[in-house]
């Protein structure tokens, strides 16, 4: 019998997904002859019954292209705005899923796609992910698509800082992103050759990377690139962020949940803006000028590197023979030079930080690096 299968893109969009949808497409129409359908827009597509038909027409001249053509949304299932309310509609995609005769379901995304995927899966629906992010952090694969994109561009923005910072004897603080964990800011503050990275990992001392700053000006080196991820946390910061977590763990089950979620959600808002009073610190604590630069949706868009193109083709073919062998419930995952299918039972809920051991750390601190809570 000829199989159907569906195929969505889901969360913050990034580079390489169309060669993904390409791949899985390509292997499925040509390999195995099969249907293919896209659901638009991420899981809201998939309550809406919003299809394209992916067949040679529209995989053909797509591998370059940023973003995803399929459209994407941060839509949960059983959190989905319907109508000016807040519902669960896992029911209503099941239904979705069976009315167009789907023997699988491809879910491209991060770690909150594999959450919402499993959901599905739990339901009976054949359900496999594709991991894309730019942050790098899904849990049980080495790597994901679009971070390696991300990061070159993180980098070249690095480098261009560098001419800028030297000719005006400035501190220049460049935020990656990378939501709560630092393999952009890492990557490409070893790769663009940043002076001080700050990672949500490593929680940081201002005062450490003021007297690192302080040092290069004794060595006669009058600027410096700090590179600083988005989640990045001072000390600090870090413990009233153990103590939120805390009171929510403790309030788990009880009518002060509520409370302390709302403080978490405090506690978040007054995060914004953190990298601008960083520079402001540095800037009176060293007596040098300082100035930000926030890389933000930049490092999402535009081409995908041959690197992520190819990462994506061999990821979205090994998901077609996977769909092929019934392999279902797991998230296609590259460990060492392998294409793993990994249960997604096993990775839901977890996040892949860098750890503290981690040999691009190591190697950060022996070149001199700063990672904020040893002046290096
Ligand atoms: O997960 C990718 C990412 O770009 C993060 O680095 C960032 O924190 C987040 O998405 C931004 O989300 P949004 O696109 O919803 O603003």
């Amino acid at each position: 019998m000829t199989k159907s299968i569906g195929i969505l893109t889901s969360g913050g969009d990034c580079p390489a997904l169309n060669a993904a949808i390409r791949a899985v497409g390509k292997t499925a129409v040509h390999n195995y002859g099969w249907s293919v359908v896209g659901f638009l827009n991420g899981f809201r597509g998939l309550m809406e019954n919003r299809t394209i038909a992916l067949d040679g027409d529209s995989l053909s001249g797509i591998l370059t292209v940023g973003g995803t053509i399929l459209g994407t949304s941060r839509d949960k299932p059983h959190k989905m705005p319907v109508g000016g309310k807040v519902l669960d509609m896992t029911d209503a995609m099941v239904e979705v899923y069976h009315q167009n005769h789907l023997q699988a379901l491809v879910c491209l995304g991060g770690g909150g796609t594999a959450k919402n995927a499993y959901r599905l899966a739990q339901k009976g629906i054949n359900v496999i992910n594709l991991p894309k992010t730019i942050d790098n952090d899904i849990y049980g694969t080495d790597i994901s698509f679009g971070y390696d994109t991300a990061l070159s561009i993180a980098t070249e923005a690095i480098d261009r800082l560098h001419s800028t910072a030297h000719s005006h004897h400035r501190i220049i603080v460049v935020e990656t992103m990378g939501h709560k964990v630092g393999w952009l800011a890492l990557g490409a503050g070893i790769g663009g050759g940043a002076d001080v990275v700050l990672i949500p990992e490593i929680p940081y001392d201002v005062d450490v990377v003021a007297e690192a700053i302080r040092q290069r000006v004794r060595r006669g080196k009058h600027f410096s690139i700090v590179a600083v991820a988005e989640g990045a946390l001072s000390k600090n910061m870090a413990k009233e962020l153990q103590e939120a977590h805390k009171q929510m763990a403790k309030d788990k089950n009880n009518p002060e949940a509520s409370k302390a979620k709302a403080r978490l959600a405090d506690w978040e808002s007054g995060r914004v803006g953190h990298t601008l009073r960083l520079a402001q610190q540095l800037e009176e604590l060293t007596g040098r000028e300082s100035r930000v630069t926030i890389l933000g949706y930049v490092q999402r868009g535009g081409t995908p590197t041959p690197a992520d193109r190819l990462l994506a083709t061999r990821l979205g073919t090994a998901c077609a023979d996977f769909i092929a062998q019934d392999v279902f419930g797991a998230l296609v995952a590259i460990r060492g030079s392998e294409v793993e299918a990994v249960p997604l039972k096993d990775i839901v809920g977890k996040l892949k930080y860098v750890p503290v051991e981690h040999s691009w750390l190591k190697c950060a601190r022996r070149i001199g690096i700063c990672m904020g809570d040893e002046v290096g």
